[in-house]
């Protein structure tokens, strides 16, 4: 006989408490608590399948075999090289990211691409002909990719069972439910019961599963905090949904480096993989412009040079406005300050705006020194050299402060043709000069940055 019990469940966060609370103890949040009814029956035959319980017994560390290459190729470089070097077998990735930015394109480019693998796409949320028409939009039509319009896991099993796929991926796992739970799709017991179920049916077959995942408003993956620590990657797909360039993230990676990056750009046939970044993040001008200056940043593993706009225009209203795109504001209300104190550079009564090109964020702090750059150029209404670019941090009392990977940022530099590249002083024990015709000029002070420019 089957009993039914409630939860309360912190909607944030997924923290569970038997009775109603006001304000989560875990997370903070007022009024997250939704009461959730969670079946205790036993569970039907197919789940049964993956959830029994294997008994394992304890393995020397050394006798347990395994083998690099059974990683699957994903045919798509940048995904294989976010997931550090190919899709690992039994493994679950989640993919997280804002609706339209375009995870489900891009997981059935990936479905369409694989040739030697068969793969199951549920999708709960577009029709079998919806997929078709987007496939054909894609332009490739693959005889192994099959298509299933399923939201319940004991169905999705069964198909899973005659089919036997390679790789299977759920989009989205807020649409899932199981029969085992009483609760709506999309509450947290689903989600985290419908992602334990794919976690067991991974890890017992061996098959890799990719799981799409909804982004909260402030960024997070849609409840499951508690999906974060049940997958084995946790891959994060962003970018401005004006421009055409989205990135791939790994966020956690059990089986690679969290540093990692792709680069796409959205086009009317589905994702291109940008190999070559620093092209597309330069704008294309002939003019010296003021108030332009070019950063050597380094994302993930790869080096690109970024373009960073300022403008500095004398505020209309009493309050003065800042406003940065693709760059953290009080990173940039904090460099303003250092301006104004160091270098006496009377912001105080300027509306200060800043743009990444590219609508790419940036978190590499080797960029401030071209932001302050570019404000300064803008303010002075003196164009930068277009063969100079930046690559240092700014400190608070107005040093130019060194960045990890110097070598790499210059190496970069050099390829794209520019003459000079400023840096900390710090930043030039142990760099070898000999070899680079690049111009490498290193400064200690703010001061120095501003005479050497406009000076
Ligand atoms: P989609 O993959 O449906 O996003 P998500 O699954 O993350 O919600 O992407 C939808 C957006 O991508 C939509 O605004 C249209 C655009 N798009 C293209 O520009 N080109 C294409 O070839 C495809 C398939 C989609
Ligand atoms: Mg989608």
């Amino acid at each position: 006989m089957a009993k039914l019990k409630s939860t309360f469940f912190c909607q944030n966060c997924g923290a569970q408490s038997p009775k109603w609370i006001g304000k989560c103890p875990s997370c903070n949040e007022w009024n997250t608590y939704v009461e959730e009814l969670i079946q205790k029956t036993s569970t039907s035959s197919m789940l049964q399948k993956f959830s029994a319980k294997r008994i394992n017994t304890p393995q020397r560390i050394n006798e347990i075999t395994f083998s690099e290459d059974q990683r699957i190729n994903t045919f798509n470089d940048e995904l294989n090289r976010v997931l550090g070097g190919g899709l690992v077998q039994g493994s679950l990735v989640l993919i997280g990211g804002e609706p339209g930015i375009g995870k489900s394109t891009l997981m059935l480019q990936v479905a369409l691409k694989i040739k030697n693998a068969k793969i199951l796409y549920v999708s709960g949320e577009e029709s079998e002909q919806q997929i078709r028409m987007r496939a054909e939009r894609i332009g490739i039509i693959n005889t192994n990719c099959y298509i299933l319009n399923e939201t319940s896991t004991q169905n999705i099993f069964t198909h899973i069972e005659s089919l036997a796929p390679d790789i299977v991926v759920i989009d989205s796992i807020q649409t899932l439910n199981t029969a085992t739970i009483e609760s709506s799709a999309g509450s947290i017991s689903q989600i985290r019961e419908c992602a334990s179920e794919m976690n067991r049916y991974a890890k017992e077959t061996n098959t890799p599963v990719f799981l799409i995942g909804h982004i909260t408003k402030d960024g997070s993956i849609a409840g499951p905090k508690v999906l974060e620590h049940m997958v084995d990657t946790v891959l994060q797909f962003e970018g401005d949904r004006n421009h055409g360039y989205r990135i791939l993230r790994s966020v956690k990676n059990r089986f690679g480096s969290t540093s990692e990056l792709g680069i796409y750009e959205m086009q009317n046939s589905g994702l291109r993989e940008v190999s070559n970044p620093s092209e597309i993040l330069l704008s294309q001008r002939d003019e010296n412009l003021s108030g332009v200056a070019i950063a050597s940043t380094i994302e993930g593993l790869r080096p690109m040079l970024i373009e960073t706009q300022a403008l500095v225009s004398s505020a209309a209203y009493g309050t003065p406005q800042r406003s940065a795109t693709g760059f953290d504001l009080r990173r940039l209300s904090m460099l303003l300050a250092v301006l104004e104190k160091r270098c006496g550079f009377k912001l105080g009564a300027k509306d200060v705006f800043l743009n990444i090109a590219g609508g790419i964020r940036v978190d590499d702090p080797a960029i401030d020194l071209a932001v302050v750059s570019a404000v300064l150029s803008s303010g002075e209404d003196i164009p930068i050299d277009t063969k100079i670019c930046f690559a240092a941090e700014v400190g608070l009392s107005g040093e130019i402060r060194p960045v990890n990977r110097i070598d790499q940022r210059i190496t970069e530099a050099e390829k794209l043709g520019f003459e000079k590249v400023i840096i900390s002083k710090y930043n030039q024990k142990g760099l070898d000069l000999s070899k680079s015709s690049i111009q490498i000029i290193s400064v200690r002070k703010m001061e120095e940055v501003f005479n050497l420019l406009f000076g």
